[in-house]
């Protein structure tokens, strides 16, 4: 076993890559959160993934690859092109799958395609579709490129619990578990990558999960309307029969977390001691209370895409906390981003 920690030169990089070939799981960044990456096509190293998150073998990982154009050597582009081309109306999948590699990617889009016979059923767990994405953060690109490898890699925090987005939230949770963490600092988008499926021509493209691509973001792209389909508002998807990983409870602390729209958070006296609360945005008020050490700001002018970096290490830091019973926090506006930040919290506070 070698030394599980920070890790970061070029010569961390042949390793990693050396490692990655011999069947080895290892810790990546990734701009969206840290990921617990393996050779796609090897099924002893995806079989160690599941492993070592204690995550359920139905729920499928996301395969990240170098460039768009390594798609192919996965999904069934035939398929996806006439079952397109059957319904009338639906529009060409190869176009908007252009309009959407051009526009996203390197960065944190996932889409769900119809998958070649070669791709491992425990990746995606017996499903005919592979979720696939060319991702930004360059330590991550290095190793996709240097490995010449499709690797399949979920998010690294043991199942249910808060995604990691610093090496050392994985080391604190799975440290031991890992040969090998690459580090590559405070992932710059702090959530999941937005997922969205095209396997479904009848119904157009379908959001299962919002992430830091917003709806209104494909949408302005595609030139089309794009539909919701994660658990909020539709029925199959609450049944995670769309994105098994897309379960109701998620994300989660192990402390009581209450949420609150702005404005509407409970004074310090109405709240028992060990409580502490969390605003979006830095404010007079706000810290004059927080000499107390209990209140606490995700930002300092209510920029939401800071709120999505610090989210999860902020909600780690206060569940960690032994002096902290339970955490009181104000959502965000639903605009842009607000609106998956709104999706964690909600799903990390579900019982
Ligand atoms: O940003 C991200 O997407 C990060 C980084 C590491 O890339 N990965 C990540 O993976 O969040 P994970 O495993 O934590 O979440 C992947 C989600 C799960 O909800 C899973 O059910 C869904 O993607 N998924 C994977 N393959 C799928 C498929 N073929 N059809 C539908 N959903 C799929
Ligand atoms: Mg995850």
């Amino acid at each position: 076993m070698i030394e599980p920690f920070f890790h970061n030169s070029p010569e961390d990089i042949h390793r990693v890559s050396a490692l990655l070939h011999k069947g080895f799981v290892v810790a990546l960044p990734t701009e969206t959160v840290y990921g617990l990456a393996a050779d796609a096509s090897n099924a002893e190293a995806v079989r160690q993934i599941f492993e070592i998150k204690g995550r359920p073998l139905i729920d499928p990982l996301i395969v990240h690859i170098y460039k768009a154009e390594e798609a192919p050597t996965l999904v069934d582009v035939d398929a996806l092109r006439s079952s397109w081309a059957a319904v009338p109306g639906a529009g060409s999948a190869i176009d908007i799958l252009g309009k959407l590699a051009r526009a996203f990617w390197p960065g944190p889009l996932t889409l769900v395609l119809p998958k070649l016979p070669t791709v491992s059923d425990l990746v995606t767990a017996g499903r005919p579709s592979v979720a696939i994405r060319v991702p930004a953060h360059p330590l991550m690109r290095a190793v996709l490129k240097e490995t010449g490898l499709a690797l399949a890699a979920p998010s690294a925090n043991p199942f249910g619990y808060i995604s990691p987005t610093t090496a050392e939230h994985v080391r604190e949770s799975l440290g031991e578990k890992v040969p090998y963490i690459l580090d590559g600092g405070p992932c710059e988008r702090g959530l999941e990558s937005t997922i969205l499926d095209l396997t479904c021509p009848e119904e157009g493209p379908r959001l299962l999960r919002e992430g830091p691509i917003s709806r209104e973001k494909i949408e302005q792209v595609l030139g089309r309307p794009v539909k919701c389909w994660t658990q909020s508002n539709c029925a199959q998807a609450s049944k995670g029969e769309l994105a098994p990983g897309s379960l109701h409870r998620h994300y989660s602390p192990s402390k009581p977390l209450y949420l609150y729209e702005k404005g509407e958070l409970p004074g310090l006296r109405a709240l028992p001691e060990n409580a502490v609360r969390v605003y979006l945005r830095r404010s007079a008020a706000a810290a004059k209370s927080a000499k107390g050490g209990r209140t606490f700001w995700l930002t300092e002018d209510g920029s939401l895409d800071v709120a999505a970096r610090s989210l999860f290490a902020l909600l780690r830091r206060l569940d960690e906390s032994p002096r902290i019973g339970e955490i009181h926090w104000e959502l965000p506006p639903k605009e842009g981003i607000g609106s998956a930040i709104r999706d964690r919290l909600t799903r990390a506070a579900a019982n």
